[in-house]
């Protein structure tokens, strides 16, 4: 089985039994049973999402199939016990007040009212050095513009963004671009996990992933794929949360600094 990322034609190294993927005929039969699966439907999603979700669990083969590669022994119970409304982090102990976070979808009105704070978010983490496609010096105007596009996007229908709340200011942000070539209607890219420096390692990282997946699926994504500095906190974050990691990308982008850093290249797909 073959995974595109962007340009690219990657052969994944390797596919788990029990989490066979064949894009390809869950593609064909989507856009049988789902021609309506491009359009932007925000209104409808919430419906949708609480039909998939209670009809099969989630993402539940791909923790097992990650427990059975043994990628990672941290003791967090990961995706599948998050979309069960298990705390994900149970083996942790006593934690911050991570229910104090609110994770959603935002809608295109709330993302333009949200502007200031996901930009705020944004020159956060690439001030900490995140290499998320930016170069410093980063001003808080050019991470509003970069939201902005976003925005537009989010307004057709060709990206999802999420949003994590903390008594209403928004900390953390992920994206899932929908758009994708017509020969590929089930995939989507996960883009843009971002969490401010002032909340991180709460487990709020790993609650976006979680319901950015469940975003992902309800919309009749069935793979997905995603990209991220190799050797850093969010490549192990995807590993503990199931992700097959492709591989790495020698030099493949720059910190804001302009050193050049790799890129570890993911896949996740669902059962159906
Ligand atoms: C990567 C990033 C999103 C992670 O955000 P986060 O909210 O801190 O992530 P989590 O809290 O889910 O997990 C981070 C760590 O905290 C730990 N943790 C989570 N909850 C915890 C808790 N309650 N107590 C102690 N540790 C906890 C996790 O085990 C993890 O540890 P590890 O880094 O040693 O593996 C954040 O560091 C970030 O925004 N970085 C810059 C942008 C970036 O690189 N994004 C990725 C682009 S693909």
């Amino acid at each position: 089985m073959y995974v595109v990322v962007g340009r690219r034609v990657i052969a994944p190294a390797r596919v788990t039994s029990g989490w066979r993927c064949t894009p390809a005929a869950r593609a064909s039969s989507m856009l049988a049973s789902r021609p309506d699966a491009f359009r932007a439907n925000s209104t409808s999603s919430e419906r949708r999402l609480t039909r998939v979700v209670s009809r099969r669990p989630v993402y539940g083969d791909a923790l097992a199939s990650f427990r059975n590669t043994g990628a990672v022994e941290c003791g967090h119970s990961g995706l599948a016990a998050g979309s069960r409304g298990v705390c994900a982090y149970a083996s942790l102990g006593p934690m911050p007040a991570t229910d104090q976070i609110e994770i959603r979808r935002l809608g295109v009105t709330e993302v333009y009212a949200q502007l200031e704070g996901l930009a705020a978010v944004l020159v956060d983490c690439v001030e900490g050095g995140a290499s998320v496609s930016y170069l410093a010096p980063f001003s808080h105007e050019q991470a509003r513009g970069a939201f902005e596009a976003v925005a537009v996007e989010v307004e057709q229908g060709r990206r999802l963004l999420l949003g994590a709340f903390e008594k209403d200011e928004l900390v953390g942000t992920v994206q899932v671009v929908l758009a994708m070539p017509p020969n590929q209607p089930h995939r989507a890219e996960i883009a843009k996990l971002l969490v401010r420096r002032s909340a991180r390692r709460r487990g709020i990282a790993q609650r976006l992933m979680a319901q950015a997946e469940r975003e992902a699926l309800a919309e009749g994504k069935t793979l997905l794929v995603l990209d991220t500095v190799t050797g850093d906190s969010a490549e192990r974050l995807y590993e503990r949360l199931g992700w097959t990691r492709v591989g790495v990308i020698p030099g493949y982008a720059l910190y804001p600094d302009r050193r050049p850093c790799d890129t570890t290249i993911f896949w996740k797909c669902s059962s159906s």
